[in-house]
């Protein structure tokens, strides 16, 4: 599996410190707000979980599932919603949490349903931001790190449900997506 990857973008390591950054910002930008962190399920998963182990004020955090028809690579612009929020964001601040901002299809499709509760704010934390490949207005509030237009996967990125676990982030050989 270690031989499907062509190189590493960011390791273990900075990954850990990058976070650890974020997570201090973000404790300043939303001491006594009682915001709402939305983790963007599968993706995020491991991103949301190391964040808000560095968020040092008081917050809550809720969970969605989205899925983009297409195939693995070029989104279709169609979204499903899978599974909802379980708490009601009225009035609330929300900072929603992604594994990667591609073309902001999935993210338009979120905020605008997300505004329809009406809550005080909605931000985009997003831990890669692959910004040459934006087809919306779609800009994140905060951002671990831009990436170029590769396929990445490990940290909670996907191919085909794989390579989810893996430590880093790194971009995935062409040979191993035409297998
Ligand atoms: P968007 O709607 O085009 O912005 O796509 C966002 C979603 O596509 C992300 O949440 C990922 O699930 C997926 N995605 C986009 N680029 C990559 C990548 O390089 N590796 C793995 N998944 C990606």
């Amino acid at each position: 599996m270690l031989n499907d990857i062509q190189q590493i973008l960011f390791s273990k390591e900075q990954i850990a410190e990058r976070i650890k950054e974020l997570g201090k910002t973000l404790s300043e930008d939303y001491a006594g707000k009682d915001p709402i962190f939305v983790c963007i399920l599968k993706g995020s998963s491991l991103f949301f979980a190391d964040l808000v182990r560095e968020i040092t004020v008081p917050i809550n955090f809720d969970f969605m599932s989205i899925s983009s028809y297409g195939d693995e690579f070029i989104s279709t612009g169609q979204v499903k919603l899978l599974k909802d929020l379980d708490t009601p964001i009225e009035n609330r601040h929300v900072v929603i949490v992604e594994d990667i901002v591609d073309t902001g299809t999935t993210l338009s499709y979120l905020i605008k349903n997300l505004e329809a509760r009406a809550p005080a704010s909605i931000k985009i934390c997003t831990l890669l931001d692959k910004e040459c490949r934006r087809k919306t207005d779609i800009t994140p509030d905060y951002c671990g790190f831009k990436v170029g237009d590769h396929f990445v996967v490990g940290y909670g990125l996907d191919f085909e449900n794989g390579y989810r676990h893996l430590p880093f982030v790194g971009v995935l050989k062409p040979e191993a997506y035409s297998k």
